[in-house]
């Protein structure tokens, strides 16, 4: 193992769709034996999420935690940092997973949580990054891989992918390319966090370079 590898991080993803990012990270991981790191749970906060059935598939532990099931947000979010915390992650990855998270989340994993966004931000934050970009008439869009803060879509950027708008596209089939974008990205972005080659300066990430072995 390369000395810039002290150990396997440990990941926690969490989902809320059809999980498709989770299997290209699943799939990235898979395929390079120096990726420095490796899932260890998949929670989501919709107990039918493809994203768990991914998982459950490939014999990872999953974990729901439904927002119904709590009085209230903050009670929510309470047990979804225990139930993640459980799994004693280093990083944290959102895979479209589509709830906000305050502080009494992030406090525990700072500058350790990433999540992908379906636009280059600052443009289009939200949910409805992909129709909201198509509405305002953009030529470009893309993907942005960042870490989280408090505020919605926000935290500093680790890295962006254009995709082109084609003229006919509709929102599915510009978020099927903006998609297949970040399932490049994403794990890429994992990869640097669980190398331990990012350096936040501020709103700046700066991407390390590799250690020779
Ligand atoms: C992605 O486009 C992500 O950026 C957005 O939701 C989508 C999740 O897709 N927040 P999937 O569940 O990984 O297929």
């Amino acid at each position: 193992m390369p000395a810039s590898v002290p150990s396997m991080r440990r990941i926690a993803v969490l989902v809320s769709g059809s999980g498709t990012n989770l299997v290209a990270l699943l799939e990235a991981i898979a395929a390079d034996p120096a990726f420095g790191g490796e899932v260890v749970v998949v929670v989501s906060d919709q107990p039918t999420a493809g994203g768990l059935e991914q998982a459950r598939r490939r014999d990872l532990p999953v974990a729901a935690v439904p927002l119904a099931d709590h009085p209230d947000r903050a009670a929510w979010e309470v047990a979804l940092t225990a139930t993640v915390a459980t799994h004693a992650p280093d990083v944290v990855v959102l895979a479209g997973f589509m709830r906000v998270l305050s502080e009494r989340f992030l406090r525990n994993w700072p500058d350790r949580v990433l999540n992908t966004h379906p636009s280059l931000l600052p443009a289009f934050r939200g949910a409805h990054a992909v129709r909201d970009a198509l509405a305002y008439g953009v030529k470009v869009t893309g993907a942005t891989v960042h870490l989280v803060d408090e505020q919605v879509d926000n935290g500093p950027i680790v890295a962006q992918t254009c995709v082109p708008v084609a003229p006919d596209d509709t929102e599915a089939s510009l978020h099927t390319r903006i998609k297949a974008v970040e399932h490049e990205l994403l794990p890429a972005c994992v990869k640097l966090l669980c190398r331990d080659r990012l350096r936040i300066e501020g709103r700046t990430v700066h991407v390390l370079p590799e250690e020779l072995p």
